[in-house]
């Protein structure tokens, strides 16, 4: 037998509490500006995971408390996100591992449906993943047995103001357009286009879905949308919208998928397995309803718990809500706490069926009936459900708008400190209020790889690359480029520090490019440089 002493020591489940001690493993202060890619995570989700590991489970498949409590809280994050985006209904949600599975699944799901000289259209700004999926299904149907020939359109930009040609789009949009997919916030020259404009483009087209519905699907990657913005998904008229929780400071691991339900009533699954079937019998499966006939298999339970704590989380952050324990006087304290619960109750509100109830955790009744008491027409606005469907809206606006504008204004002190650097060039708009919450950059005469290695030695984390925005790279003739990107934890003196960074690694390009040209080409290379006698 293994010495199960010390092995049932080392597992939380059967402790009472649990003693973790963590600390940076190198002492360096880290400038994160790199949130594009991935944000950080924050102390609350942090004990919020620690916390599930002692009571979790797989879900959906066990009678026993901790199973139907881990599924309830599982549940909870769909009903939660549905709220985030204003979908009607939680089961217009699906969750997956990021974006890209997410365009993946719609692009699989669709994949059936098109008919040759279909063609779907998609704009010069899209990172890889709203275009790799749609080539990939381009030509895979071309490849079958009986040949189906699609095209893929792709709209150009304007290279300095990065304005999406919409006179092109509309030429482009027409009656053979199954599919309109653009993103709501470039990843590299950072405009947001006018995704409801384009919303409008695609559902006029003409084009005649299977089903019957009028205009083309309208996709939109909200990997840079969601995370510091409010999005209204009614208001957008998009029929998808797929986004990344762990670029809003929630675990790596979750992608959220809006599908409007008229659609995804008619989807077939994604993946095929456990969880998502009602019966199984010997050539004859049924589906469970959705979106769990989207869930096969084991999913990322703790990953989505966190989610829906996260987006709590978020919308309390940018409300103001949140307080360091010791900071705080006790009035102020019950003020904010119960403003806290009241915002989590909001985004508890029921979306279409859901029926599982927000329970004030018990650490926070005291202070919860103590507001309560301070404003008693709470209780009854958070009974009536009519009320409460339009107060979530207007939390969630006012929260995500004020991350909007936090990162507008780190967006435009980057924007303007870099604009003084002489050999920089920043690409897209220089208004921070066109853009999402990053800026890229090149330092002439420095490769982008080796700017990002000198930022690194003053503790600055940016991305060098294309970004997986290659065709936006090609389209304004460079190879690659430097991007630092925000978020609500990024201050501007940490922007100004960047920026100074930068200024530095600037003056060694002159000094190199000014020495020896030679020299510097051969510096970027893997290679050795052959000296010839
Ligand atoms: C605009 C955009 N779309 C899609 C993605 C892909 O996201 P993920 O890697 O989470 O799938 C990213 C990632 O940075 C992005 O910025």
């Amino acid at each position: 037998m293994l010495d199960s002493k010390v092995i049932r020591q080392l597992f939380p489940f059967l402790q009472e509490s649990i003693d973790i001690k963590a600390c940076c493993p190198n002492n360096n202060k880290r400038i994160v500006v790199d949130n594009t890619a991935s944000t950080q995570l924050p102390l609350p989700l942090l004990h919020n995971v620690i916390n599930s590991v002692f009571s979790y489970a797989n879900i959906h498949r066990g009678e026993y408390s901790a199973s139907l409590h881990t599924s309830y809280e599982f549940e909870r994050a769909y009903n939660i996100a549905a709220n985030l985006i204003n979908a009607r209904s939680w089961r217009e949600i699906i969750f997956g591992r990021n974006t890209t599975e997410m365009i993946n699944l719609v692009m699989r799901a669709l994949q059936d449906d098109f008919r040759d000289g279909d063609n779907i259209v998609v704009t010069r700004l899209e990172h890889n993943s709203n275009y790799v999926p749609w080539y990939g299904l381009q030509q895979g149907l071309a490849k079958r047995q009986h040949p189906i020939n699609i095209d893929i359109r792709v709209v150009n930009f304007e290279r300095e103001s990065a304005e999406l040609d919409m006179k092109e789009l509309e030429s482009k949009v027409d009656d053979r357009t199954k599919m309109v997919a653009a993103t709501g916030g470039s990843n590299f020259m950072g405009v947001r286009p006018d995704i409801k404009r384009i919303g409008e483009i695609a559902h006029e087209s003409g084009y005649q879905q299977p089903g019957g519905e009028m205009g083309s699907f309208f996709l939109v990657d909200g990997a840079q949308l969601v995370p510091a913005n409010p999005v209204d998904v009614q208001e957008i008229r998009c029929d998808f919208l797929a986004w990344s929780f762990h670029k809003m400071a929630i675990p790596l691991g979750v992608g959220g998928l809006f599908t409007k339900s008229e659609i995804i009533e008619t989807l077939p699954p994604f993946l095929y397995g456990g969880d998502m079937i009602e019966e199984v019998a010997e050539g004859d499966v049924t589906f469970k309803e959705r979106p769990w006939r989207y869930t096969a298999g084991t999913p990322n339970i703790l990953g989505t718990i966190a989610t829906g704590c996260g987006i709590c989380f978020l919308v309390n952050l940018g409300l103001g809500n949140l307080f360091l324990e010791d900071k705080v006087a006790e009035e102020e304290k019950i003020e904010l706490t119960g403003r806290k619960i009241e915002t989590e109750i909001l985004l508890n509100t029921p979306r279409g069926d859901f029926e599982i109830d927000y329970k004030v955790p018990e650490e926070y009744i005291k202070e919860w009936g103590q507001y309560l008491e301070r404003h008693p027409e709470v209780e009854s606005e958070l009974k009536d459900r009519k009320m409460r469907l339009i107060k979530v809206r207007e939390v969630v606006n006012t929260a995500m708008t004020n991350i909007k504008l936090h990162e507008e204004e780190l967006t435009q002190r980057a924007i303007d400190g870099l604009s003084k650097i002489p050999n920089v060039s920043i690409y897209g708009p220089k208004d921070a209020k066109k853009r999402v919450g990053l800026v890229a950059f090149n330092i002439e005469g420095l490769e982008p790889d080796a700017v990002a290695l000198k930022l690194d030695k003053y503790g600055v984390e940016v991305r060098s690359g294309t970004h997986c925005a290659c065709l936006a790279h090609r389209h304004i003739g460079i190879e690659g480029s430097v991007r630092m990107s925000f978020y609500v934890y990024n201050t501007l003196e940490e922007v100004d520090e960047v920026v100074r960074a930068v200024s530095e690694v600037s003056k060694s390009a002159v000094k190199i490019s000014m020495v020896s040209k030679p020299a510097q080409k051969a510096s970027r290379s893997a290679k050795p440089l052959e000296v010839k006698a």
